[in-house]
């Protein structure tokens, strides 16, 4: 890009409002829970209504931010609501201190799991997330819909119609992820409108000059004809670029949303999504400024309904 063409204000395209977008992926530990969380906290930031849901059993999120008498609270049971259709929708909404709303895990996500069946991948939906939407009480609804192939998994992927996908390198997680897309993303019915937003190669720390499972994934990813084009820019390499790359005529990039101990222990150790934590330091590093920015540019990539191709 020209450094002139910064110079033109460009028009912001109005933000698509109403969406609810699971994170998921049908593999542990490769930063759904992260990313979701600090997901609806940036798309609040920007001045969004966000409604952030741990559908996740192991209760994660709903653990970090202190909501443990909630988790273990047989009354904070979904099943009433999105199955019976019974009760108010305030009953499972908290506010937290961050501008967003909160519906937190519980014990009785087992009950919901085994009232829902098969073919109830649209109840989520039809009785709490789209009702929700449609009030206007929220722009978005962010869902953790944890690592396992379940009856709630499905019926978040069916509440949410779109979906992030987090992927760290690595020949596990890869298959993971042709898990995931072979279960769900090729599976769902034709009249959901079924979407990927975005798959976000996460935890890279390596430079992509070794040869090594993080060179392995990007370069991969960006060669894939199928899937280069949900790569978020900070993911991109230009396929030029790899042969600069090897002939050490270019500094090695450093693609994908990286490994970064200040994102993990605002979450782990402080209990807080990650630009909130950042706000309160003196100071902050080159990197954490660039992992925020990524992180905005997915919110930028929910409010477009997907990664901008030319
Ligand atoms: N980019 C990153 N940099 C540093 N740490 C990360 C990053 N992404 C995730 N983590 C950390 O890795 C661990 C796994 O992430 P997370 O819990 O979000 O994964 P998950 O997919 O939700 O796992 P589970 O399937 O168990 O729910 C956590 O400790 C998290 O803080
Ligand atoms: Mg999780």
């Amino acid at each position: 890009m020209s450094t002139d063409s910064l110079e033109f204000q460009e028009e912001k395209a109005k933000p698509i409002t109403g969406q609810a977008v699971s994170v998921n992926m049908l593999k542990g530990g490769v930063g759904k829970s992260l990313l979701a969380l600090n997901l609806a906290d940036r798309l609040s930031q920007h001045g969004h209504d966000v409604l952030f849901m741990d559908l996740d059993p192991n209760g994660h999120i709903t653990e970090s931010l202190g909501y443990h008498d909630v988790f273990e609270d047989p009354t904070h049971d979904l099943t009433n609501i999105v199955i019976h259709e019974y009760g108010e929708f305030d009953e499972y909404i908290f506010p937290t201190g961050w501008e967003w709303d909160f519906v937190p895990a519980s014990v009785k996500l087992s009950t919901l799991e085994s009232e829902l069946s098969d073919n109830s991948i649209t109840l989520l939906k039809k009785n709490f997330t789209q009702p929700l939407l449609n009030d206007g009480k929220y722009d978005y609804i962010i869902m953790d819909g944890g690592g396992e192939w379940s009856h709630i998994a499905k019926a978040a992927y069916g509440a949410a119609g779109r979906t992030i996908i987090p992927i760290p390198p690595g020949d596990m997680n890869r298959a993971g992820f042709k898990r995931t897309y072979k279960r769900v993303v090729d599976k769902m019915p034709e009249q959901m409108d079924f979407k990927i937003l975005a798959i976000v190669p996460n935890m890279i720390s390596e430079y992509l000059k070794h040869d090594k499972a993080d060179r392995r994934l990007i370069e991969s990813l960006n060669h894939s004809e199928q899937f280069s084009r949900y790569l978020p820019s900070f993911a991109r390499i230009p396929s030029e670029d790899w042969d600069a790359i090897d002939a050490g005529e270019m500094d090695p990039p450093k693609p994908g949303l990286r490994k970064n101990s200040t994102l993990e222990n605002a979450l782990e150790e402080e209990n807080m999504p990650f630009g909130r934590y950042l706000e309160k330091q003196d100071s902050v590093s080159q990197n954490d400024r660039k992992t925020l920015n990524h992180l905005d540019e997915l919110v930028r990539i929910v409010e477009q309904e997907g990664v901008a191709n030319e």
